[in-house]
Parts: C-alpha cells; structure tokens; sequence
C-alpha cells in the first residue's frame, strides 16, 4: 500500500481511540504507576521511514516491544509485507483498545489490501515483553524511552535470544552490549516530541 493510502487508513481507524486516557485509567487500575509505563504513540510518517532503516523483506516477523494501542503493529503491518505482526503490552486495557482497532481492520481494511497483506496473521498479546519469546522476531521495534536502567538490563539480555541478521529499532534508549552491531541513528517524530531512534542488528 502506499504511504499516503496508508496514512488515511491509519487515522481513520484510530480517530476514536484516546491512548494516553486509556493509559491514564490503566495505570491507576492495575497499579504499574512507574515510569516504564508512561505513554506516548509513533506518528505514521516518521514511524514507516525509521522501520524502513531495518530492511524489512517479505514474510519476515516483526514485534512491537510496549505496543499500547497497537499504533505501531497496525502501521508495520499497513505499510510492510510482514508475514506475522506481534504486539506485547502490559497494559490490558490498551491491549483491549489495540485488539478493538484489529476487529475495525479486520473487517473494514484487510478485505481491500493486496493479498500479501490479507494473509497477515496480526496478534496483541498480553503481558510483560520480558516473559515472552521473542526468538521469531526479524524485526523489532521498542519505543523505550521511559525505561529504566533495570529493565534495559533485562531486555539487552532478553534480545540476544533474537536470530542473527535480525533488527532491532530501539527508540529513546541505545543496546550497550556486543551482541547487537550499531547500524544507523535516526530521529524520529512522535505524538510527544522527538526521539532518536538507533538501528541494530543482531550479530
Ligand atoms: C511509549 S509507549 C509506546 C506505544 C507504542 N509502541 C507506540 O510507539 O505507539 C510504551 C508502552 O510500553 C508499555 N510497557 C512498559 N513496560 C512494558 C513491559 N515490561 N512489557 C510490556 N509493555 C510494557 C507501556 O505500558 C506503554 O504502553
């Protein structure tokens, strides 16, 4: 699909959905009041032009690291030929919002896209990123810039479980390990500002 068609999509399926409301009412709900919860969303344009810089190639698997209301997953699957697109978030209820949008797409957007996209198996999980395998991952995408020193520590480990060759977008934060080699830095526009966006792959 083409970025212009992609975008008019996107913004249609999420006029009616208030990610930073729905986080707000999450956090206060489930207690996970810490900083790595706090909310922000990728904008369609800046978003597709950094997932650009990991290559994306037909039928590979991305994840969505912290996926909200499933910006992100929605935008990769729109706008890339991934075969799979994952998205894991703590949060139930943006995880409930995100599926609400996939029901939307699903009956109203995947109808009209060429086939590559119509067989797209497109997922929002449940849980701490931490937990979940994340071997299967070609391409993943973390917009991190709230995480705390701990939980990078974990995740740095947690990723070398990714294949070599795979990519790795990590917005807000950098991989301090030898297991991922430095591609690219990028800015990257968000709903809240400006974030640099570093570009991995998995040796
Ligand atoms: C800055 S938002 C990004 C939302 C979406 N990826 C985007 O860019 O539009 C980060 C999200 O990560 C979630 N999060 C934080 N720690 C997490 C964890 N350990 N496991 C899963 N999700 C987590 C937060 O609840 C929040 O929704």
């Amino acid at each position: 699909m083409d970025l212009a068609h992609a975008q008019e999509v996107f913004k249609r399926l999420y006029q009616d959905v208030p990610g930073y409301d729905i986080a707000r009412t999450e956090k206060e709900r489930t207690g996970l009041k810490e900083a790595g919860t706090t909310y922000g969303e990728v904008v369609p344009g800046a978003f597709i032009e950094v997932l650009l810089e990991a290559e994306p190639k037909a039928g590979e698997v991305f994840f969505d690291l912290g996926s909200g209301t499933g910006k992100a997953t929605i935008l990769a699957a729109l706008a890339f030929p991934f075969s799979r697109v994952v998205g894991i978030e703590l949060l139930p209820g943006l995880g409930d919002a995100a599926r609400g949008v996939l029901t939307r797409y699903d009956a109203e957007v995947r109808p009209t896209l060429p086939p590559e996209h119509q067989g797209q198996r497109i997922e929002f999980i449940d849980g701490d990123f931490l937990q979940q395998d994340l071997s299967t991952a070609d391409v993943l995408f973390a917009h991190g810039t709230c995480y705390g020193p701990e939980t990078m520590a974990a995740l740095t480990q947690k990723l070398t479980e990714m294949k070599p060759g795979s990519r790795i977008v990590m917005a807000g934060q950098t991989l301090q390990s030898p297991d991922f080699a430095f591609v690219k830095m990028k800015v990257m526009r968000t709903d809240w500002g400006t974030a640099l966006a570093a570009v991995y792959r998995r040796r």
